[in-house]
C-alpha cells in the first residue's frame, strides 16, 4: 500500500480511498511501489521540456533518457492486455519544433509495445503564432503491451451522421445500414482544451480535459481496473477513472497539484465536481445557444 501525501484530508472524506492511491513525489519512487503487471491503463502527459513552471529544460538526450526510465517502469507495471497512452505536443528549440511522439516512438517500440493509433487531439484555443502556424493539435500515442488487448468500442461510439439510413437494395434492403449505437469516433478527436472559461480549469497551466481521458478509460479498461498517471498534475486521469468505476493511481512532484487533485476527488465523491460532459457539441457562437443542447 502506498503512503498518501502528508496531511491529506481527502483520505477521510473519500471513504472509498482503497480505489485511489495518490502521492506527492517523483514518479520513479511512486512506480517502484506498484506491482508488476497490475495496471490496465497508463495514461499521461509528461512535461514537454519547454521550461513550464513545473519543469526545468534539459538537453534533449537527457530528456529522452529520463522519459525512458519512466516508460520502462510503466511497461513493467502494465498488465499483458493493457495499454499505454502517452499524450504529447512539441518541444521547441530555437524556434524549431520537435514533435515528442517522433522522439519517443522508438523508446516504446524497444519494449515491444505496439502502436494501435496515433490519435490527433484537435482544439481551438492557444497561443497565436507569428513565425509559424498556430499549434492546434497534440497527439496521443496509444500502445498495447501485446497482440491481445482490451478494446471496448461500444461505450465510446458517437452519433452517426445519418442514424436512420437504411440499405436501399440487396438482401439487407430496409435494414439500418449503420450501427444503432453510433459510429467509431475515429482517430481525430475535437475536444476543447482547458483554458480560462473551461468549467474544469484549476491553476494548473496544462491540465487534461476529463472527457479526453474518459474515452480512453471507457475503451481500454473495464470496471475495477487500475488506471495510472505518473505525471498526474491535478488528477484529471484519476477523476476520469473514478467517474467510471475504475481505480485511480497517480503522483505529481508538486505538492500543490496533489492538494488540488485531492480536492477534486473529494468534490467528485460529494457529487459537486463539475466536468464538461463527453460528446457535448463544440460551442459555436454563430448558432442559437452556441449549438449546445438546452
Ligand atoms: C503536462 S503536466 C500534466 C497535467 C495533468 N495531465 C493534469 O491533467 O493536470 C506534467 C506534470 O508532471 C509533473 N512532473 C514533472 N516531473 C515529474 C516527476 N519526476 N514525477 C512526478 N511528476 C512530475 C509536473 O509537476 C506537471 O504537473
Amino acid at each position: 500500500m502506498l503512503a498518501s501525501a502528508p496531511n491529506r484530508q481527502w483520505q477521510n472524506a473519500l471513504g472509498s480511498h482503497d480505489r485511489v492511491k495518490m502521492l506527492a513525489c517523483d514518479n520513479l519512487r511512486f512506480l517502484g511501489d506498484v506491482a508488476d503487471e497490475s495496471v490496465q491503463l497508463v495514461v499521461t502527459s509528461p512535461p514537454y521540456n519547454i521550461g513550464k513552471a513545473y519543469e526545468k529544460s534539459t538537453p534533449l538526450e537527457q530528456y529522452v533518457r529520463e522519459q525512458s526510465q519512466v516508460i520502462e517502469e510503466c511497461v513493467r507495471v502494465l498488465s499483458p492486455r493493457g495499454s499505454i497512452c502517452w499524450q504529447v505536443g512539441n518541444h521547441v528549440l530555437d524556434g524549431e519544433i520537435i514533435p515528442l511522439d517522433i522522439l519517443l516512438f522508438d523508446v516504446f517500440r524497444k519494449h515491444g509495445l505496439k502502436l494501435r493509433n496515433r490519435i490527433i487531439w484537435h482544439f481551438e484555443h492557444g497561443l497565436h503564432g507569428s513565425k509559424r502556424l498556430s499549434g492546434r493539435y497534440e497527439t496521443i500515442m496509444w500502445f498495447t503491451k501485446g497482440g491481445e488487448y482490451t478494446f471496448n468500442l461500444d461505450p465510446i461510439r458517437v452519433p452517426s451522421k445519418y442514424p436512420g439510413k437504411k440499405y436501399y437494395k440487396g438482401p439487407k434492403r430496409g435494414q439500418l445500414s449503420c450501427n444503432p449505437l453510433g459510429k467509431n469516433p475515429g482517430d481525430v478527436w475535437v475536444i476543447p482544451n482547458v483554458k480560462f472559461n473551461h468549467v474544469e480549469k484549476t491553476q494548473h497551466p496544462c491540465q487534461f480535459p476529463v472527457e479526453l481521458i474518459e474515452r480512453l478509460v471507457l475503451s481500454l479498461t473495464n470496471v475495477d481496473d487500475i488506471v495510472l498517471d505518473p505525471y498526474m498534475g491535478v488528477g484529471s486521469s484519476l477523476v476520469a477513472a473514478l467517474l467510471h468505476g475504475r481505480k485511480g493511481y497517480g503522483c505529481d512532484i508538486v505538492d500543490e497539484y496533489v492538494e488540488i487533485a485531492a480536492k477534486r476527488i473529494d468534490d467528485l465523491n460529494s457529487g459537486v465536481l463539475r466536468t464538461r460532459p463527453m460528446n457535448r457539441p463544440i460551442y459555436d457562437p454563430t448558432r442559437p445557444n452556441g449549438g449546445q443542447k438546452a
